[in-house]
């Protein structure tokens, strides 16, 4: 059962189904508190993994449960939202992301045993579906008229999408000349109500919260709890992928710091239950423009910074984090680090992401940005299990990389520049010359750059 919804700050107990996303006594984030499951360790490990090997689209069609098993979000609903009924789930379904190993960004970031856990592969295309699958879920659940969010661009196409799929109207607010082409688009296509502010996400998230509370609106941002619970799968399916044996560490980019707080509460709860060993360390990784966080870490979290972001990485172009507080609990528990890379080190490591064939949006980049900077620092050891996160897919921000691709003042290094030719076989054949001659002065020979 899920029992009700606690206070991180002062305590106080609100009822599951209450809709305030902030402490009514000190404003506080709030957290959901179930029952335990009635299984630990091998047997909780065991009801997961039998999920996962029978859930597919003709089990759905045979049980009811099955679409449930089927999502990597509902597989573990006894530590997401265990008393949801099946009918009022609002799934894709979501998750089931893949874990990837590429030799290139493994060599590139010195990290012998680096994977990358793609949650770009999710239907809207990012890690938001995994929580907003939970959030649209509650809103059904409460009998919400409306659902409402701000967004640097990902929440609001995750959002547009799953109150479609609920028929629920959607109201997103994102701010003016700052989301991706691909993000702004779902949104529109989706059908929420876009709403382009003129300010920054620090000032449309105030807005979304205002409208919330006034305008009785149900709140689909990260400060409300049933997001965080279902992004807190990201890590057990990660973990479940690696046959429950945890990494030494997962590195995630980090924004308004949701994320880091849900990731921060699955390896405590997974540790809780028994479903792993060991507590993996957690690296917050944020833009050198967009660092408030990792100036408090540096501070020793004595005092919250904020500031006037700037990134090109505009997922995570936020001032003002509103999981501040959960977040430097996350670390603390965690031994973790918070770090800042610079925006030519997030667009390299995305060129070098997307040059091995996975591709990533820019946001995603600064978790290998990230395991460069700390390998090269010998903070994450060679040798050490290293899992970034890929937030987001390449095609959420097109207009960055035809920047970057197109650029000649200078070219950037890893730059692909597109080339016109005419309609003649010997323009084709001159250009595959060209391309054979630079690939054995490079002497890498073409079928071992991302299998070795
Ligand atoms: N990566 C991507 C691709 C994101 O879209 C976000 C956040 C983050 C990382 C950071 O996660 O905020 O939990 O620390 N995007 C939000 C949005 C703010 O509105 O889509 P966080």
């Amino acid at each position: 059962m899920t029992t009700g919804q606690r206070c991180d700050d002062c305590g106080t107990e609100l009822g599951a189904r209450d809709t305030a996303m902030r402490c009514p006594k000190c404003g506080g984030l709030l957290s959901l508190r179930y029952d335990a499951p009635a299984e630990r360790g091998q047997a909780l490990r065991a009801r997961f993994d039998a999920r996962r090997s029978t859930a597919s689209t003709v089990d759905a069609l045979k049980h009811q449960t099955a679409p449930l098993d089927a999502s990597g979000v509902w597989r573990y609903r006894e530590l997401v939202l265990p008393d949801a009924d099946a009918a009022d789930v609002v799934t894709h379904p979501e998750g089931n992301t893949p874990l990837l190993r590429r030799a290139s960004v493994a060599e590139w970031c010195g990290a012998d045993a680096l994977l990358m856990k793609h949650e770009g592969a999710n239907p809207t295309g990012s890690f938001k579906d995994r929580g907003m699958t939970v959030a649209v879920t509650q809103a059904r659940r409460v009998n919400a008229s409306a659902a409402a969010c701000a967004s640097t661009g990902n929440t609001s196409a995750s959002l547009a999408a799953y109150a479609a799929h609920a028929g629920m109207p959607a109201l997103v607010l994102v701010p003016s000349g700052q989301v991706a082409l691909g993000k702004l688009a779902q949104t529109l296509a989706y059908g929420a109500h876009t709403l382009i502010v003129r300010g920054d996400f620090d000032a449309c998230l105030r807005l979304a919260s205002e409208a919330a509370e006034r305008l009785a609106v149900y709140l689909a941002n990260s400060i409300n709890p049933y997001r965080i619970a279902g992004q807190k799968t990201i890590v057990l399916e990660l973990l479940q992928q690696l046959d429950w044996r945890a990494p030494d560490w997962i590195v995630l980019p980090a924004g308004n710091l949701g994320n880091t707080s849900a990731f921060g509460a699955a390896l405590h709860e997974a540790r809780e239950l028994g479903l792993i060993d060991t507590m993996p360390r957690i690296a917050a990784v944020q833009a050198s423009g967009a660092a408030p966080f990792a100036a408090s870490y540096r501070d020793n979290f004595r005092e919250r910074h904020t500031v006037r972001a700037e990134t090109a990485a505009t997922a995570i172009r936020i001032g003002d984090p509103a999981s501040y507080s959960r977040a430097v609990r996350v670390i603390r528990e965690t031994n973790g680090v918070v770090l800042d890379v610079s925006d030519a080190a997030i667009l390299d490591a995305k060129a070098v992401v997307d040059a091995s064939g996975v591709g990533c949006e820019p946001a995603s980049a600064a978790s290998i940005a990230g395991v460069r900077d700390l390998v090269s620092r010998g903070v994450i050891r060679r040798g050490d299990v290293v899992v970034a996160v890929l937030t987001g897919h390449i095609l959420k921000d097109p207009g960055i990389l035809l920047q970057y691709h197109r650029e000649t003042q200078p070219p950037p290094a890893r730059a692909n520049r597109p080339i016109e030719i005419d309609a003649e076989l010997s323009a084709v054949e001159r250009v595959l010359a060209s391309a054979r001659k630079s690939e054995t002065d490079l002497q890498i020979p073409r079928y071992a750059r991302n299998d070795r």
